[in-house]
């Protein structure tokens, strides 16, 4: 394949209406990424000289898409003729004047099928001298589906559309998978003549198959043996079918890799995840994004998880957490919140009901309870004290929290920022620190309390609360 010049064409300007949706069918996400970047990531992955994407509904959406992450590919623009024979057209155009060579043509909506099913199909249809090869399948249920009709001896003959199909051809269980390997200057001159004699009044890129037949070339249907990799995604059925289905897989793969996933069918993982040997994923968690995690950690219960770092023999219950890193040993959860910007260091922990944001925790530092810790950097082995409030807003602006290394900070405490605390300070319970409290310094709010004596007797006579404090008192 590497010395033979070839395009791949990805047909994208349908409008995708049995979604029915506000975001156009090849945008929907699937284990993170939109259908489009599968057949994108697929159809760049085989190397070609020139990869196309045809674009027509919701174009702008589309097309902000693959110049942002697929920059080499380019974008062919389909006008009013409708049909995927004339989207195959106006992607030809794109392509350098007299291009010879190979096109591979494949859909935005068929998002499994792999790299390794059309190297197969070019080599074939490379070596065999076809003209055309088509990938087919046999389904049980073929309707929708355009019919591989083929000859008494066998020979693949023409692609028949499900609704222009007779009875007899709706009884052939083979169909078309919409995945098309043509010689390009035959393809030109094929699209060129067919015409829109059909039940939809549209340019059906099948027509060409006949049409090579005819015109004495060498056309094939190659039969493709796992169905999944050709399924499409036409409705939000389907969209769930082959989201179940690409999670399997890719939870499967893991395991086989060295991952230990107590229930893969409550376990959602994005194509874009990496984990490492002797990981261990407890059920009800999802994991997003470019999260990875490192070797011996352990994820879940319930844990969502997106472009996170975890490193090694960490632990992570059933918690949300979201563009932070967390460190080789660390704990966090269960109920923890981290946003986008915590970083944990090794052997530290962020607790219960805990809730960090653009947090820089040390290493061996501990915020164990009932907090929020926002806009913040704790040095080592600091702990912070149950029901603590960093106070980084002040209506206006956010301020930042120094908390050096060895820091006790008493329960409850309120830090004002900005607030600096020393290295080894210690602030006492119940203070709200509105000074920066130096190296070593004890800090605490003297407010004298005062207790009054007898007043629930004489505020409160006949409650349980008297008669319990006069027992006590006799
Ligand atoms: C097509 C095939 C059918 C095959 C099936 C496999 C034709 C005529 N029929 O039918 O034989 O069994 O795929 O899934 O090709 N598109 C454009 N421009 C258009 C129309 C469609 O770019 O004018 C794109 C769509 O965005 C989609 C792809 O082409 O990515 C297929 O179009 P779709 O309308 O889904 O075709 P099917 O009816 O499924
Ligand atoms: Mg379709």
């Amino acid at each position: 394949m590497s010395n033979h010049k070839f395009a791949v064409v990805v047909l994208a300007a349908g409008a995708g209406t049995r979604m029915r949706s506000q975001t156009p069918k090849v945008m929907h996400e699937l284990a993170g990424l939109p259908l489009l970047g599968h057949a994108l990531s697929t159809a760049t992955a085989l190397g070609a000289e020139h990869v196309i994407s045809v674009v027509r509904h919701e174009r702008e959406q589309i097309v902000d898409y693959i110049s942002t992450f697929y920059p080499t590919a380019v974008i062919a623009d389909q006008d009013e003729i409708p049909g995927t024979g004339r989207a195959v057209e106006c992607a030809l155009e794109v392509l350098p004047e007299g291009f010879e060579g190979t096109v591979v043509v494949t859909s935005g909506d068929v998002p499994l099928l792999d790299v390794g099913t059309i190297q197969a199909m070019v080599e074939s249809h490379i070596s065999g001298g076809y003209s055309a090869t088509v990938l087919s399948a046999v389904l049980a249920d073929p309707t929708g589906y355009g019919r591989i009709v083929r000859g008494i001896n066998g020979d693949f003959e023409a692609i028949v559309e499900h609704r222009d199909a007779t009875s007899e051809q709706h009884a052939i269980s083979e169909v078309n998978a919409g995945v098309y390997v043509f010689d390009a200057q035959a393809l030109r001159e094929k699209l060129a003549a067919i015409g829109m004699e059909n039940s939809q009044h549209e340019k059906y890129l099948t027509d060409v198959v006949a049409a090579e037949r005819e015109a004495g070339k060498k056309v094939q249907a190659l039969t493709v043996a796992d169905n999944w990799l050709i399924a499409g995604i036409n409705d939000r059925v389907q969209l769930g079918e082959v989201t179940a289905e690409l999670n399997r897989r890719l939870c499967a793969a893991w395991q086989r890799a060295g991952v230990t996933i107590l229930d893969p069918s409550s376990t959602w993982l994005d194509v874009t995840v990496s984990l490492a040997e002797d990981v261990t994923i407890l059920p009800g968690t999802i994991l997003k994004g470019f999260t990875s995690i490192g070797r011996g950690s352990t994820i879940g219960p319930e844990v969502q998880m997106v472009d996170t770092e975890v490193g090694e023999n960490a632990k992570v219950v059933k918690s949300h957490v979201s563009t932070s890193k967390i460190g080789d040993g660390a704990s966090v959860g269960p109920f923890a919140y981290l946003r986008p910007g915590t970083e944990l260091g090794a052997d530290g922990k962020i607790g219960t009901f805990v809730e960090t944001k653009n947090a820089k925790i040390g290493a061996g530092s501990k915020v164990p309870h009932l907090s929020y810790v926002g806009d913040a950097e704790i040095g080592v082995e600091s702990n912070i004290g149950a029901g603590t409030i960093f106070a980084n807003y002040d209506g206006v602006n956010k301020h930042r929290s120094v908390i050096g290394s060895h820091v006790r900070t008493g329960s409850h405490n309120t830090f004002v920022a900005p607030i600096t605390i020393g290295d080894g300070a210690y602030t006492a319970a119940g203070t709200t620190v509105r000074k920066d409290v130096a190296a070593g310094d004890l800090g605490m709010n003297v407010t004298p309390q005062r207790n009054m004596a007898g007043w629930v007797l004489q505020n409160r006579p006949g409650t349980k609360a008297a008669e319990a404090a006069e027992k006590s008192k006799n």
